[in-house]
C-alpha cells in the first residue's frame, strides 16, 4: 500500500516536472526582458540602420532616375534593392527587410509577427495617431526593430495610382518584373510599410 502511495506521488510529480517544463518552454518572449536602458539602445541603433539604408537605397534610385527615367529604375530597383540591403546587413550585423501588407516583391511579404506590427502601425495611421518605432525580443538573443516607411511625392512614381501618379507605361514594366505586385494606389504622406530589423543583443 505504501508503495502504491508512493508510486503515485512520484508520477504526479514526473507530471507537474513537465508540466512545468512545457510551460515555461511555451513563455513568450516579452518586452520586460529588455531594460529601459537597452530599449533605448536598440531603438537608437535600428533607427541609424534605417536611415542609413533609406539614404543609400534613395541615393542610387535617384541616380538611376538621372541616367534613364523611371523606367530605367524600376529594372535597376529590381537589381539593385537587395544587394544593397544585404550588403548593409552584413556591414551592421543585422538582418535589414522591408516589408508591406501590399507587398510588391513576394520576398517582402510579412511574416506572421511582421503582420501583427504592420496591422497595428495601419491601425494608427487610420487613427491618425504618430507611429513611433517598436522593438520586439525574439528567441535566441535577437531583437527586431521595426519602424513605419511613409510615401512622398517622388515614391508615386512607382506606387502611386494608376493612370493619375503612376503612368501605365510604367506599370507595365513594373508587372513584367513583379507579375503579383500589390504596391499601388498610394497617395503622399501615406504608410507604405516598415523597416524589419533583426538586431543581436
Ligand atoms: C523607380 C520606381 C520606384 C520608386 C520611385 C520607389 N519604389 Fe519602392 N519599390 C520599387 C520596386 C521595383 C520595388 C521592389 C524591389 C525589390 O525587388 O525588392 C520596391 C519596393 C519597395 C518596398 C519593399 C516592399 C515591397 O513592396 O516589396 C518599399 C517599402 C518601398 N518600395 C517603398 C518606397 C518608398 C517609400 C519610396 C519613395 C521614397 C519608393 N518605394 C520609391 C520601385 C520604386
Amino acid at each position: 500500500m505504501k508503495n502504491k502511495t508512493l508510486s503515485i506521488l512520484f508520477f504526479l510529480l514526473l507530471i507537474f516536472f513537465f508540466w512545468d517544463c512545457k510551460q515555461s518552454n511555451q513563455q513568450p518572449k516579452n518586452e520586460s526582458e529588455i531594460t529601459a536602458e537597452q530599449k533605448t539602445i536598440y531603438l537608437d541603433k535600428g533607427k541609424k540602420i534605417a536611415a542609413a539604408t533609406f539614404t543609400a537605397l534613395s541615393q542610387q534610385l535617384q541616380k538611376a532616375v538621372k541616367e534613364g527615367g523611371i523606367p530605367n529604375a524600376i529594372q535597376y530597383c529590381n537589381l539593385a534593392a537587395y544587394p544593397i540591403t544585404d550588403s548593409l546587413s552584413q556591414a551592421h550585423q543585422a538582418v535589414i527587410r522591408r516589408t508591406s501588407l501590399k507587398n510588391r516583391n513576394p520576398e517582402n511579404k510579412a511574416t506572421e509577427l511582421e503582420r501583427v506590427v504592420l496591422e497595428n502601425f495601419e491601425k494608427k495611421a487610420e487613427e491618425g495617431q504618430p507611429i513611433k518605432p517598436v522593438i520586439k525580443p525574439l528567441e535566441g538573443q535577437k531583437i527586431a526593430f521595426y519602424a513605419p516607411i511613409n510615401v512622398n511625392g517622388f515614391c508615386l512614381n512607382c506606387h502611386g495610382k494608376l493612370g493619375e501618379t503612376l503612368t501605365d507605361e510604367n506599370y507595365q514594366l513594373i508587372k513584367k518584373h513583379y507579375p503579383e505586385d500589390k504596391a499601388i494606389g498610394y497617395v503622399s504622406g501615406a504608410l507604405r510599410g516598415m523597416w524589419s530589423i533583426q538586431l543581436t543583443k
